[in-house]
């Protein structure tokens, strides 16, 4: 399944995840208290190892708990509440590609897989997260259906361009202006919710380009689409223009191995899409 390929997008080396970093943290909790200490007697010892022991057993209970983790350390604040992705991905920004070839260009877009933002979530994993109970899971009741938000977005900004193609071409966009202009709304939620400040600086010139060759940090679009992969809906956005079809055909792509395969047949027989 191809998500979007962005060559200016690569992963970090394993050494910059904040898993090392934590790591780090509790090292450097352990540092220092021994070495100030200058006692005699191995009682002393005794009992300074027993209460290292313990305030590190302590630390180890706080931050296995998602409460305190949020509020815990540095690392652990950073991670995402849910899939726990850290900003561990490099990102150069280049000069916006024009695509000379538009036939290619509506591909790239039409080509951005999105399937993977719907993801089934058992309601007690969504109760220790906080969330609302969502819409039931079809092959499996105790589950219900959750959109993640990067591919919500991601699915809107194609509907725009889908829009936009369409109306240059005097043709029938795929959705209405409602759903369109709900997706614009949406996207500009994401963009005040993330309110990067980011600065770019700008190329000398009439025409300047903003922030050519700067790096940002990202978080890992591969870890997220991993991430729902772990969580499947097996779920497949086919006949996208087709507004009457059985909503119940997109959730049969079960991966092998999936514990609904079976369900999947009773409904479907053959005619699941299980590969
Ligand atoms: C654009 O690309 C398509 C597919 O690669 C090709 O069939 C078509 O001839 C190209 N059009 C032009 C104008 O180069
Ligand atoms: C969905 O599209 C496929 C082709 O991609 C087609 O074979 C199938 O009949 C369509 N299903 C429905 C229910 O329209």
């Amino acid at each position: 399944m191809s998500t979007v390929k962005d060559p200016s997008y690569h992963q970090l080396p394993e050494k910059d995840s904040s898993e090392s970093a934590e790591e780090e943290y509790l090292i450097e909790s352990n540092r220092v208290r021994p070495s100030k200490v200058v006692g005699k007697s191995t009682l002393f010892y005794a009992i300074l190892l027993v209460s290292s022991l313990l305030s590190n057993l302590f630390l180890i209970v706080q931050l296995s708990n998602p409460a305190s983790r949020r509020n815990g350390a540095q690392s652990d604040e950073m991670r995402t509440p849910f899939a726990g992705l850290v900003r561990d991905t490099e990102m150069v920004l280049e000069k916006t590609y024009v695509f000379e070839n538009e036939t290619e260009h509506n591909e790239f877009w039409e080509n951005i897989n999105v399937d993977a933002g719907l993801v089934a979530l058992s309601d007690e994993w969504v109760r220790e997260h906080g969330l609302q109970l969502g819409q039931r899971f079809p092959w499996d009741d105790t589950k219900g259906i959750y959109v993640l938000e990067g591919f919500h977005s991601m699915h809107c900004l194609k509907s725009i361009h889908d829009a936009l193609t369409k109306l240059k071409a005097k043709r029938r966009p795929i959705y209405t202006w409602d759903h369109i202009m709900h997706c614009m709304d949406s996207i500009r939620k994401n963009i005040m919710c993330e309110a990067s400040d980011l600065p770019l600086y700008s190329t000398p010139g009439e025409d300047p380009e903003l922030g050519i060759g700067e790096v940002k940090q990202c978080r890992s679009w591969e870890a997220l689409t991993a991430w729902s992969h772990e969580h499947t809906a097996c779920y497949r956005l086919i006949n996208e223009t087709d507004a009457h079809m059985d909503r119940l055909e997109r959730y049969k792509f079960c991966p092998e191995g999936s514990p609904y395969i079976e369900r999947v047949r009773e409904v479907f027989g053959d005619r699941t899409g299980v590969e």
